[in-house]
Parts: structure tokens; sequence; C-alpha cells
């Protein structure tokens, strides 16, 4: 799901629910592409962050969808390796740019996409608002409100749009729980039990990467739960007003009974329940593991290093402006992968139980 900050969410939802029958919503590159004031001519696109989420989705996926309307004018990563190896899995033929600033000043696009790690996004959105360019930026917007501000402030000074997208959004059960409570099937919601899981795979995966680090991906209260926040916000049609949280750091990190730097090479790897050997993925070894020797960065980090101070269980309680009150916890090391949820109105109550994924085959 996109939204965009200029918009209001009902002015949204009114636009995007009667445009769409099967789907609520629009890819964020039509939407760009909706706004795009050069009849003729295709949209030039240009990239910041080459990584695994960029080169896939924005990259490879925008190209096979969008290839008649879109081109890539310009790839831009601190990683020259990762970068150049970006360009061969795009298939692209567009120059390539160490430093954004030269990316946009050389390139001009009509479109900046912002595909980085999560601290760094308030950075090339600014740069892309003021040199006259649309933006359009993976979640979470950024990581704190002094970044925050500085993006809002962008936006207003240089007219132009940013659009971050919510992809969970588009899933349809989630897309079906929308439906339901905007029918009024439970009447006036008055509260919401949500829940979220994630497993010792995919949840483990988090300690693994930069997103270990507070000052990377701001915690998961922010890089994983801004998508369940999202939901919330679009389900219950409100906005927060009141929100408190507690999170503690008691299974992975400095808890675990040993470590090492990396899972390759580490003594401990007959015993440890989380090695995981990265090169048996022909694509991340690409992406990563022949490019470390640019930036130092390992993508098979050791679940327990002592570096890691994000938290790993998460509680957070949310008054909404229309009174509803939320109950949320993230877990990241459950046995299974999913979420439960239950909406209380005052006519009945809404409940889902989403078992999403598992570590071992059924
Ligand atoms: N919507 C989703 O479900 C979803 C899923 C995965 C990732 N994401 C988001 O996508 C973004 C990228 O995540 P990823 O998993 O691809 O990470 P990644 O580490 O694979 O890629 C990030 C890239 O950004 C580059 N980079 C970091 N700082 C930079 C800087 N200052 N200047 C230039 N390049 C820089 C890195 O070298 C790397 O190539 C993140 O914001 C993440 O939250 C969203």
């Amino acid at each position: 799901m996109n939204t965009t900050s200029k918009q209001s969410r009902r002015d949204f939802i009114a636009l995007s629910g009667s445009a769409l029958a099967g789907s609520f919503f629009l890819h964020p590159v039509a939407q760009a592409l909706s706004i795009f004031d050069k009849p003729g001519q295709k949209m030039k696109l240009a990239m910041v962050g080459t990584g695994v989420r960029g080169l896939a989705m924005w990259g490879r996926d925008v190209i096979r969808a969008y290839k008649d309307q879109v081109e890539f004018v310009g790839l831009s990563d601190k990683n020259e390796g990762r970068m150049k190896y970006g360009k061969t899995f795009m298939g692209v033929d567009c120059p390539l740019f160490l430093s954004a600033d030269q990316m946009i000043k050389e390139t001009k696009p009509d479109v900046l996409i912002v595909t980085t790690m999560d601290s760094t996004h308030h950075e090339f959105i600014v740069k892309g608002l003021l040199a006259g360019m649309n933006v359009i930026s993976e979640k979470p917007m950024t990581t704190d409100e002094v970044k925050v501000k500085a993006i809002l402030d962008a936006e207003r000074k240089s007219g132009k749009k940013l659009i971050v997208t919510f992809n969970y959004r588009y899933s349809p059960h989630r897309q079906k729980l929308y439906e339901l409570l905007r029918a009024g099937e439970i009447g006036t919601i008055t509260s919401v039990d949500f829940h979220w899981y994630l497993d010792t795979s995919h949840g483990a995966d988090y300690f693994r990467r930069w997103h270990g680090r507070k000052e990377f991906g701001g915690t998961l209260l922010v890089h994983k739960s801004t998508h369940h926040f999202d939901l919330l916000n679009w389900w219950l049609d409100s906005d927060p007003e009141e929100v408190f949280a507690y999170g503690s750091l008691e299974f992975y990190g400095k808890n675990g009974p040993f470590r090492s730097k990396t899972c390759r090479g580490c003594p401990h790897a007959s015993k440890c329940d989380f090695h995981w050997d990265i090169t048996r993925n022909e694509h991340l070894t690409k992406l990563y593991v022949e490019n470390e020797q640019y930036d130092g960065y390992y993508r098979d980090g050791c679940v327990f290093r002592e570096e890691i101070d994000i938290y790993d269980k998460m509680a957070v309680q949310i008054k909404y402006k229309n009174n509803v009150q939320v109950s949320y916890s993230l877990t990241t090391y459950s046995p299974y992968e999913g979420y439960r949820i239950a909406f209380n109105g005052t006519k009945g109550r809404l409940e889902a139980w989403i078992k999403e994924s598992q570590p071992w085959d059924e």
C-alpha cells in the first residue's frame, strides 16, 4: 500500500476504493505515473540502495511490469560491487554512481526510488524533493522525529510528493478485514487485540543484519511494526493519540550461550540452532559475500553478537483519536510466524488467526 503525506487517508481510500474492484490500491509506480506530466515520454527512474529489496521489487519487477512506461537512468549505492551486480541482475544499461548527489544532478530523474538502510532514507528523500523530483521511499519513512520533520519541511518547500510504500495492505485477507469493518459488521469498533509472531527463522534473520542495531533500523518497533501500525491506522480509519511501549532484549544478542562474528567460520556451528550458511544461496552470495571488501558489511552476522541493542520482545498500548484502544505485541523467537487479531465492536467481534510460515516442513 502506499499513502502520500499530502493526501488525507479518507481521500485516498475514497479514490483508490472506487477505482479498483478487486484490489484497493495502485502500485506506487502507477501512482507516480498518474501524476507524471510529460505525455509521450517514459518516466525516468533513478534508485539509491541496490540491496536485496531495491533490486528485486523496485528494479527487476518494476521493469517487467512497466517496461513501456518507465526507464532506469541511474543506480546509486555506497557499495560499488553490489551496485555492479545489481545492474546485471536488473538487466539495465544505466550509469552507476557512488554519489547520489551526482546521480541526481547528471541524470535528472522524474522519480527517485529510495531503498537504502532505514536510518538513511531521509537523506535521499530530502535531496530528491529539493532537487525537484517526486520520491518513492520504502518503509519506514524514516527512524526518528527529527528526520520526519526534515522530510515534511522538504516536501512543503519543494511542492513535490513523497510516496511511502506499505505493501502489507495489499494482501487479500487484510483487505477483507477492512471491508468487513467498513461495512459495520461488528458495529462501532471499541478495542483491538493484535499480536504478531516472528519465528526463529525469519525473525532471527533481523538479528543477523544491520537491523540489529537501533541506530540503523530504529528497532523492530519502527522497522517491522511500521507495517502493523500502518494496518491499524487503515483498519481503524483513525490516528493514534496516546502511545506507550515496553521493549526488552532477552533471547538474542548478549543473551546467547556463545557467539562469533559471522556464521561463516563459527567454531560453534555444529551446536548452534541459528547457524546459517549464506553461501548456499547464490543471489545472496553475489549480493553481499562477494562485496564485503567494499564496506565490511556481513549479511550472516551472529544473532548473539554483543553489539545487538534492539528489543526482541515488545508490547505497545495505543489510544486512537476515535477512542479505540489497542493492545499490540511483537515477539521475535516464536516457533511459528503469523498473527492473531481481534476487533471488539458494539455488535460483535471479528477475529483472525493467520499462520504465515514455520521453520519446519508440514
Ligand atoms: N516492504 C517490505 O516488506 C520490505 C522488505 C524488505 C526491506 N524493506 C526495506 O527496504 C530497504 C532496503 O532493505 P534491504 O533488505 O534491501 O537492505 P540491504 O542491506 O540489502 O540494502 C540496502 C542497500 O543500501 C545501501 N546503503 C546503505 N546506506 C547507504 C548510504 N548512506 N548511501 C548509499 N547506499 C547505502 C547498502 O549498501 C545496501 O546495498 C529498507 O528500508 C527496508 O526497510 C522493505
